[in-house]
């Protein structure tokens, strides 16, 4: 089965198309950054306009890089949230139109969960294995900080998320804090590697650090306020020096990854989920990659890590996701509506192994 997948839910208007769920045929993904630089984030609407724009040029553009034609395509599956409404309202009109046209079926998507499928696109074995279930996801991206535990049922529950900004927010933030541009994620990666990630001692948020005792409920959630209130104010009124500015990024750095790679280990004990994945976009960042697979391998945990053009937005997650509620006879009605936030339910993850 061959899925066309469509995301247009922040800043990147992308299509792939995907055989069978792995197979990944075409891909492509055109990025807004430099539209919404100059605001410091993304602009919801001037994000819509650039989407009906570029649509019909990344589906051209992934289908000729697939060597396939449109009549080729047996479902078109598309993210109908979480996102901005704006955005995913472009998507997910196009995606109907298309599938109403061909006379195919539809499907919409959770964005959440087709980042978490973005660490299984080439690795069908890791799914076919019913042992390296419960997983524990952590999804850390520009709109979301969560860990999941999936149970090879299909069962899954968000057993922590974030109270205030998402790990991507985090460093989106300290970027403009620090005139670094957007998005923040790349640039303070490159630059936290000449820098001294102890130089400052930033606060670990939500770890019962500073001599607070942690409540119990709170002890998978994540809070990256803390940190970037810290940033600014040992930032203030100062002239960083390219070393001192590496300094500062790097021990920013430290912080975040700290916390994600901590709570991520301890939850995957608790649960006992062998396998861990990491996906979304801030699991492009190196340090937070090199530290998890440290910290898994000495847990005795398998680490699944999405490949980087798979962790930021892009539509063969999307696609691949689909290809596995479609195979089961799930899919949409043309008048699916889209949703900005996400719901706590998540249903029945479609490629666990024991999933009905
Ligand atoms: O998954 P994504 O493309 O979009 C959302 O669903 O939000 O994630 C975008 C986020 C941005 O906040 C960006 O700064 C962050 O991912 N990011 C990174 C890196 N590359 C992208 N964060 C840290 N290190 C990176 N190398
Ligand atoms: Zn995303």
């Amino acid at each position: 089965m061959i899925v066309l997948g469509i995301e247009t839910s922040c800043d990147e208007t992308a299509a792939a198309l995907v055989r069978d769920g792995q197979d990944v045929l075409g891909n492509s993904v055109a990025s807004q950054i430099k539209l919404h630089a100059g605001y410091g984030g993304v602009v919801p609407e001037l994000a819509a306009r650039e989407h009906l724009r570029a649509m019909d040029v990344v589906v051209n553009e992934a289908l000729s890089g697939a060597g396939l034609k449109i009549q080729d395509v047996d479902a078109v599956a598309v993210t109908c949230g979480p996102g901005l409404v704006p955005a995913l309202l472009v998507g997910t009109s196009y995606a109907k139109g298309l599938a109403a046209a061909r006379g195919c079926p539809f499907l919409g998507v959770n964005h959440f969960l087709a980042h978490i499928y973005g660490s299984f696109i080439g690795r069908p074995d890791v799914l076919a294995d019913p042992d390296a279930f419960p997983v524990l996801a952590l999804v850390v991206s520009g709109g979301h900080s969560a860990l999941v535990v999936i149970e090879s049922s299909g069962r899954a529950h968000i057993v922590g998320t974030t109270i205030d900004d998402a790990a991507g927010e985090a460093y989106d933030k300290a970027a403009k804090i620090l005139d670094l541009g957007y998005p923040g994620g790349p640039v303070l990666d490159r630059i936290a590697k000449t820098g001294n990630p102890k130089a400052y001692d930033f606060p670990r948020g939500l770890t019962g650090g500073a001599g607070k005792p942690l409540d119990p409920a709170q002890r998978y959630n994540f809070s990256f306020s803390g940190v970037k209130t810290a940033l600014l104010y040992a930032t203030k009124d100062r002239e960083l020096d390219e070393q001192a500015m590496a300094d500062v990024v790097a021990s920013y750095q430290q912080a975040i990854v700290d916390v994600l790679v901590g709570k991520a280990i301890r939850a995957a004990a608790e649960y006992g989920t062998p396998t861990i994945c990491l996906c979304g976009g801030v699991a492009c960042n190196s340090q937070l990659r090199a530290a998890m697979g440290e910290a898994a391998a000495q847990a005795g945990r398998q680490l699944v890590l999405a490949a980087p053009k798979y962790c930021t937005d892009n539509a063969a997650m999307v696609a691949g996701i689909a290809f596995h509620y479609l195979s089961r006879g799930i899919a949409s009605d043309l008048d699916l509506s889209v949703s900005a936030r996400l719901e706590q339910n998540l249903g029945t993850i479609p490629f666990a192994p024991g999933a009905k």
